[in-house]
């Protein structure tokens, strides 16, 4: 489907947004029991989102911007959270003290958060953890709508968001720094089905088979994937648009460091790259940054499940069978005929 948005763009709210059918939406309820109401096509790309978009998507794609924020955009499971701390950090003069004492998701907040986030799974939770007072107050925290958090927040601001370009504000790019993360499609299908059956707020109970079909078939949260890595690929000559692999991040951190650090407009020395390099090494990064308030909750994921933080491999690809990998790879090859996007490989 061609994209029916341009950076110029401007006026309302100008995509429809219409649910799923009945029938589709009853098979992803099966499939993902965290979502209890269902799921909205929105505009002419299809994208597929949870119902509570709709009270919300004005408030995105009107929030108002700030000359100084700093935005990182992904598909889901691209490494947006390695490169939230990195950017954070880059962009706050290297305070590590800061960084470790208050958790990434309050530093450098989900913007739609709150959609993924369903009420009655919130209501099991609580009554799960016995209605604490703590619990509580992360949970409503978790469901304010982003545009609400937004104007609470200090500057300079940092936003993550999964959300494509034609739902985001459309003088984003013109106002704020944009940085773009992309992954091989097979690579993020996998962490994205771990993902997905880790979170209570997915709740996804099938297998990797089933899954994969949903994800080329662009039946999964932010699908369809193509569309959103290229409408990102189609601005990346932008001033204030960075296009990262992650890939190329695996490969050579420091450079890409250094690649944003120039795109930031802030000068990183030798010893402050060394030092982040190291912050920034999967083991460091899933034992000293706090993702999330330092809050005992159950019910949230499951235990069998390796996390948030998992593998940051490439091509670790044991959940496709050989005939599954050979159809992803056509898939693969079909999508991106007639483009010059490519993925850096190994
Ligand atoms: P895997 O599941 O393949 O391991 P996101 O933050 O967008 O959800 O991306 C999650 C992916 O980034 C996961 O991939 C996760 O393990 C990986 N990741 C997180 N921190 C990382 C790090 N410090 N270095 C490399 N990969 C990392």
């Amino acid at each position: 489907m061609p994209s029916t948005w341009s950076p110029s763009q401007q006026g309302e709210f100008p995509h429809t947004i219409q649910p799923v059918s009945p029938e589709l939406n009853d098979q992803l309820k099966g499939d993902f029991s965290g979502e209890r109401s269902g799921f909205v096509r929105v505009g002419r790309d299809g994208w597929l989102l949870p119902e509570r978009y709709e009270q919300q998507a004005v408030g995105y794609y009107t929030l108002p911007l700030r000359p100084d924020d700093v935005w990182i955009q992904t598909f889901p499971r691209s490494g947006t959270t390695w490169c939230q701390e990195m950017v954070w950090l880059i962009n706050n003069d290297f305070d590590y003290q800061t960084a470790k004492s208050i958790p990434l998701d309050t530093r450098f907040p989900f913007l739609e958060f709150g959609m993924l986030h369903h009420p009655k799974l919130h209501e099991e939770v609580l009554a799960q953890n016995n209605f604490r007072t703590e619990v509580a107050e992360v949970l409503k925290r978790w469901r304010t709508p982003g545009a609400e958090l937004a104007e609470t927040l200090p500057s300079p601001r940092h936003f993550k968001t999964h959300l494509p370009l034609p739902l985001l504000p459309p003088s984003l790019l013109d106002t704020c720094k944009v940085i773009y993360v992309a992954r091989n499609p097979l690579d993020v299908a996998v962490s994205y089905f771990h993902h997905n059956r880790y979170l209570a707020v997915h709740g996804y109970n099938g297998d990797f088979e089933k899954y994969w079909r949903y994800f080329q078939d662009d039946l999964l949260v932010y699908s369809p994937y193509w569309e959103h890595v290229k409408q990102a690929w189609a601005v990346r000559k932008h001033p204030n648009f960075l296009f990262l692999f992650y890939e190329d991040l695996l490969k050579n951190l420091p450079r890409n460091i250094r690649i944003i650090g120039d795109f930031l407009g802030k000068t990183v020395n030798e010893e402050q790259l060394s030092k982040l390099t190291n912050h920034l090494q999967i083991d460091n990064f899933r034992n000293n940054v706090p993702l999330y308030p330092d809050v005992e909750i159950t019910g949230l994921t499951r235990e069998e499940e390796q996390g948030f933080i998992r593998k940051g491999k490439l091509k670790e690809n044991k959940e496709f069978t050989e005939e599954l990998e050979a159809e992803a790879n056509k898939w693969m090859k079909e999508n991106l005929a007639g483009t010059d996007l490519w993925f850096p490989t190994k």
